[in-house]
């Protein structure tokens, strides 16, 4: 099967993990701006994100940034893909294909015995990757913020003084 991005990268096209090549301020306003999830996040947390995780993107043949993805992960046990974003102008050609198969096999995360995402929706896109709904999804558990904080006291906080209220 021919790979869907062979023709951008005989075009000049390449796939990188490189973080020099990475534009932020392109990243920051695609995220920010134009991905739901990610709307009005901060240049600071963009770049937080991006360097904790591993990232790549897709560059044309002036180096321009054409996507983004990236993979949080401890290359061991755990894989979760996010913010993947390819730029408007561009969809439709691979460029979204060839960013997540690049984590999916990128040479750091081969140990990774699954990957996971969450999606509004373009499960489309990923089930052309080979995704597929979560099998036995009432294995998994979640803790939001917004609601699991009541249950959970801050064990970082500073004791209160003794006899005082709360
Ligand atoms: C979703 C997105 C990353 C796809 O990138 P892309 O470069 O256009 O995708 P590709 O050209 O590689 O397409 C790969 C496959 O996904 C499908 N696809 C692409 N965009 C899709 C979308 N928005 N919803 C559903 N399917 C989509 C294509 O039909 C294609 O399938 P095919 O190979 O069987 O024809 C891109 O549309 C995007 O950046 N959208 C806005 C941000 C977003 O929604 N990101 C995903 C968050 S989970």
């Amino acid at each position: 099967m021919t790979p869907p991005w062979q023709p951008l990268r005989a075009a000049g096209w390449q796939l990188s993990d490189d973080p020099e090549l990475l534009d932020r301020p392109r990243v920051w306003r695609w995220l920010s701006l134009e991905a739901p999830w990610a709307h009005g996040r901060s240049p600071e947390a963009v770049n937080t994100a991006l360097d904790l995780s591993l990232t790549v993107g897709v560059y044309d043949s002036a180096g321009l940034q054409r996507g983004v993805a990236r993979c949080v992960t401890d290359r061991v046990a755990v894989g979760f893909i996010d913010d993947v974003f390819v730029d408007a102008d561009h969809r439709g050609k691979g460029v979204g294909r060839w960013l997540v198969c690049g984590l999916l096999q990128h040479r750091l995360l081969r140990e990774i015995p699954q990957f996971t995402l969450v999606t509004d929706d373009a499960h489309t896109h990923y089930a052309a990757a080979g995704f597929t709904p979560l099998a036995r999804f009432q294995r998994w558990m979640q803790w939001r913020r917004d609601i699991g904080s009541a249950y959970a006291p801050d064990p970082w906080a500073p004791d209160s003084p003794p006899g005082s209220a709360g």
